[in-house]
């Protein structure tokens, strides 16, 4: 359903870390919206691989997570579009081109994987079995290409952003990717981007989210999470917020 990728070999060869020159990392636009991508896909997998087709509400639940997923990674590719490529493009042309002939593929995976969902939502019980394997494969082979497409992204991009652009010019595209986006859109990325990310990278969003948002909201974001998050892992979050560990018990 895509186009071949990069052999893994090839994407796996190893690479130092970019540092700036005060020996801190470079500003990673990609890492940790796609630790998000990761866990959401590999999420839904699993899930519409364990579908009950007998059990109305067990496919219908599954199906609603798959449209979440798709839509994220629909609204995904027009940021990554309308924002990183356009930035690429405008200091080195045909930098992007690869990468947004991939995103043109991955948009009719995601239409067709929508009309697969649609036909196994409406099919009759004697029919569904066959047609939520045939999804579940389906969404293995484009989760299994998008897996390789975002460590392209990760390596190939984040070279030609960190030679091209200043961490400030970075930060500043980043900035304006999310004021782009709706509330609801931002509380989709927080659900997914905070589990999956580490300690210290959760503690490093909260921060940016307590200095914006009124205490109530932030409040509402931390009980969001903490069904999401371990023991351990919500003391830290909660330390780092400077909220109590029993909100949202
Ligand atoms: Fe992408």
């Amino acid at each position: 359903m895509t186009s071949p990728s990069p052999s893994l070999a090839a994407a796996t060869a190893p690479s130092r870390p970019a540092l700036a020159r005060s020996g801190s990392p470079r500003f990673d636009l990609y890492s940790g919206i796609h630790k998000a991508m990761r866990s959401f896909m590999a999420e839904t997998l699993v899930r519409v691989g364990r579908i009950d087709v007998a059990d109305a509400a067990d496919r219908g639940q599954a199906l609603v997570q798959l449209e979440q997923l798709l839509a994220f990674c629909a609204d995904h590719l027009r940021h990554e579009n309308t924002f990183v490529h356009t930035a690429i493009e405008a200091r080195q042309p045909g930098g992007a081109a690869k990468v947004a002939e991939e995103h043109v593929e991955h948009g009719e995976s995601i239409a067709a994987l929508r009309e697969e969902a649609a036909a196994l939502q409406a099919a009759p019980e004697y029919a569904a079995a066959a047609l939520a394997l045939r999804l579940y494969r389906h969404l293995a082979l484009f989760v299994a290409e998008n897996l390789q497409h975002m460590h392209i992204e990760e390596t190939v991009h984040n070279a030609l952003l960190w030679q091209h652009f200043t961490d400030a010019e970075l930060a500043e595209l980043h900035g304006r990717l999310l004021a782009s986006l709706a509330p609801e859109d931002k509380q989709t990325a927080a659900r997914w981007m905070l589990p999956a990310s580490t300690p210290a990278e959760r503690a490093a969003m909260i921060a940016g989210m307590k200095a914006e948002l009124p205490p109530e909201a932030l409040l509402g974001v931390m009980v969001m999470l903490r069904p999401h998050l371990d023991t351990a892992g919500w003391a830290k979050l909660a330390n780092a917020a400077g909220v109590s560990t029993q909100i949202g018990a």
